[in-house]
């Protein structure tokens, strides 16, 4: 797309918007809460003039104090390269290693020290804590199995589809170790959303587990690794090995079978591998780290390739800073490592910095709405990091619970999604005991580590609002026009960043055309330019910047639905309804939802003579999860007369929206078919 033809939305998705805009932008504005004296006094960043020192001018020079967090096997000669915009080339020439970072560096001063606190979710199970030392034991033998065993080496990929498990962060840091690429699916995801994984990333290797615990029952996860392997197969992909660990050592806890020759128990071959020690490789800074896939508006999940000098130096740098960790601390996140979220700040960042991180492997409810305090009780855990869906289900199952322990966090964060200020003030009352700051951090899969944030020594806090951005990252937010919203006006517009930044993914996975149109194209100045300033990048989601120069995050401009602090494609949803046979049409639209934050109605027409039935509507459920997993379930399978149209034949999802949300739809005259409006009305009810 070019610039002198501005990509200008239609009608019916600015509607959409503008109902999203104004959910959001109907929040007052809020008083400001400070950060307490005590936190500052022992913040690892409380100099204002840091933004001084980041400001556009000393770019990108100014980035060499995050890669100077890291240990170089060889220093790097250019801190960046922008020969081929947008794809940008951080610390060239130099070259690292991503393990030798979070694990070898800490063994001579900190060796003892727990690197991972690993809680089972029932109750009664043992918690485990793991050394510098044991992880080191532990991922050099499983390093030596991938590389011995499966025939592994550098620029290789390796899919994982591994729950909250102490072995996952095991597996990835064996993978760093030898440059493999590793691509963690999300435990929730279904087989087949599994296999497209494995799939576009050609992995040979897939690395899996029997069991887990979730809501205190263990769930059968070996058969999702057979559904994959046979529809990557169907995809014309073999899956030479598959790897299993064992939730309980020693023991096979899943009723589905192995597979001579194919599936292998890790506990097993790891025996010939005791004792065993991988030299690490020295990897180009620019070489992938991994691949972490994610929804975008088009049906086919997208491969995020993120490198390992720049995505390590950010996320280190953000941890250090925003996250204030200190070596001592004890730091819980308790989101999956399954999303970007995990990876960046419950693996690399924490460990990058020898801090103590949790990996928490159930559900934060269970067996009751205590139990995340419990855990931080006992652990001394002193920063917690969230989303706000956790935050909301455990205000509604207890909001007193809190009270009850004697956690003290002095650092919280909140992380996905647009947080309620009472929401917000909650957290920070009774989570926080009124003492620990709280960041709302803005980012996302694809941009490595945090955008937009307070920086918690230096800044106030404004309960809804993101934040400033932090420092070396300067956003602009454009109308439609590309014309530049100020702060203050009070517009709501789409959030972009105006300069590269060492934590931004480098491509999508095989596909670097829909990673230039997607995130570069519709506000690029000059196609032909070189010069990085011509090449904003395009978040996609819309904002507005307050006075104060805070920004609010109001939500996506896409075809993207944030479930819970996730991003699902509406059109991801709506192919998996489609494999049903008597469907002709599916549309997707966010209901808003009092935990979740949003959740998907589905909306499908059935071919013509057939007839609405339960059936039919369990099917398109089914065929959803199947398809992607529970987290994509529908709130509600509704099949209609006929989708409400205009006059070109196009759906039109606002007014499904509107419905959805009991809502007024607006004018519905100019439909092609206003009648169907008032019987889907009369179904939605
Ligand atoms: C989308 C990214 C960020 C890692 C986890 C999700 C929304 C993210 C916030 C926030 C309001 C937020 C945006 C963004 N989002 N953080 N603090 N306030 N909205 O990563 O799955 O890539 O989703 O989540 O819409 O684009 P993701």
């Amino acid at each position: 797309m070019s610039k002198d033809k501005p990509l200008r939305r239609s009608r019916e998705q600015q509607s959409a918007d503008v109902s999203e805009a104004q959910i959001a932008v109907h929040w007052p504005e809020e008083d400001y809460f400070h950060p307490s004296s005590r936190f500052i006094a022992q913040a690892n960043l409380v100099d204002p003039g840091v933004f001084e020192r980041f400001s556009l001018d000393k770019f990108p020079e100014c980035f060499k104090e995050f890669a100077d967090l890291l240990d170089w096997y060889k220093y790097w000669e250019k801190t960046l390269d922008t020969g081929n915009p947008p794809f940008w080339r951080w610390y060239v020439g130099g070259r690292l290693n991503a393990c030798y970072n979070c694990v070898d560096r800490h063994l001579a001063g900190h060796r003892n020290k727990t690197a991972i606190h690993f809680v089972p979710e029932l109750e009664h199970e043992v918690v485990q804590h793991i050394t510098y030392q044991e992880l080191f034991v532990r991922v050099n033998e499983f390093a030596a199995l991938l590389r011995d065993f499966c025939g592994l080496k550098t620029g290789d990929r390796v899919t994982l589809h591994m729950p909250m498990v102490a072995e996952l962060p095991i597996a990835m840091l064996a993978c760093a170790r030898l440059g493999v690429i590793h691509s963690q699916v999300f435990s929730g995801f279904s087989g087949k959303a599994c296999a497209d994984r494995i799939v576009d990333s050609e992995s040979r290797v897939l690395i899996t587990m029997d069991a887990y615990y979730r809501g205190g029952k263990p769930l059968d996860h070996k058969e999702k690794a057979d559904i994959a392997v046979a529809e990557a197969a169907k995809g014309g992909h073999k899956v030479d090995k598959v790897l299993i660990w064992q939730r309980h050592p020693g023991r096979y806890s899943s009723p589905t079978k192995l597979v001579e020759g194919r599936d292998f128990l890790v506990n097993d071959v790891l025996r010939t591998h005791r004792g065993k020690r991988v030299d690490p490789v020295p990897m180009p800074a620019e070489a992938p780290l991994f691949l972490m896939y994610t929804s975008g508006t088009t049906g086919r999940p997208k491969g995020c390739q993120h490198s390992t000098g720049g995505y390590l130096a950010y996320v280190t740098w953000t941890s250090k800073y925003i996250q204030d960790i200190h070596p001592e601390d004890v730091y819980w996140c308790m989101a999956d490592i399954g999303w970007i979220t995990g990876h960046s700040y419950i693996v690399y960042g924490p460990l990058a910095l020898g801090a103590s991180s949790v990996v928490y492997e159930g559900l934060p409810t269970y067996p009751d709405a205590g139990r995340p305090w419990r855990i931080a009780e006992d652990l001394e855990v002193n920063i917690f990091h969230t989303s706000p869906t956790a935050i909301r289900a455990l205000r509604r199952d207890g909001a007193d619970e809190p009270a009850k322990y004697n956690h003290r966090f002095k650092h919280m964060t909140t992380v996905g999604e647009p947080i309620e200020p009472e929401v917000w003030k909650w957290y920070h009352k009774a989570v926080g005991k009124g003492e620990a700051v709280i960041v709302d951090t803005w980012w996302q899969t694809e941009t490595g580590g945090f955008l937009c944030s307070t920086v918690p020594g230096i800044h106030k806090m404004k309960p809804g609002s993101a934040g400033p951005a932090i420092p070396g990252i300067h956003p602009v937010i454009y109308d439609d026009e590309g014309k530049e919203l100020p702060a203050g006006s009070g517009k709501a517009g789409n959030i972009c960043i105006r300069n590269p930044w060492p934590g931004a993914f480098q491509t999508i996975w095989k596909d670097p055309d829909r990673f230039v149109k997607q995130y570069y194209s519709r506000y690029c100045r000059n196609p032909k330019s070189k010069n990085w300033r011509d090449w904003p990048y395009m978040a996609g989601d819309g904002a507005v910047h307050a006075a104060d120069g805070y920004y609010r995050i109001l939500g996506r401009i896409d075809d993207v639905i944030n479930v819970a602090g996730h991003r699902l494609g509406t059109k991801e949803i709506e192919s998996a309804a489609l494999l049903v046979a008597e469907v002709a049409e599916a549309a997707v639209v966010p209901v808003t939802d009092q935990i979740k934050g949003k959740v998907p109605d589905l909306y499908v027409s059935l071919k013509p003579g057939l007839k609405a039935s339960n059936n039919i509507a369990s099917r398109i459920m089914a065929a959803v999860i199947s398809e992607i997993g529970p987290i994509a379930k529908p709130h509600g399978v509704i099949i209609v007369p006929d989708m409400p149209k205009t006059r070109s034949g196009k759906i039109m999802r606002r007014v499904l929206a509107a419905i959805s949300n009991h809502q007024d739809p607006g004018d519905v005259s100019t439909l092609a078919n206003p009648e169907v409006v008032d019987r889907i009305k009369e179904l939605v009810k």
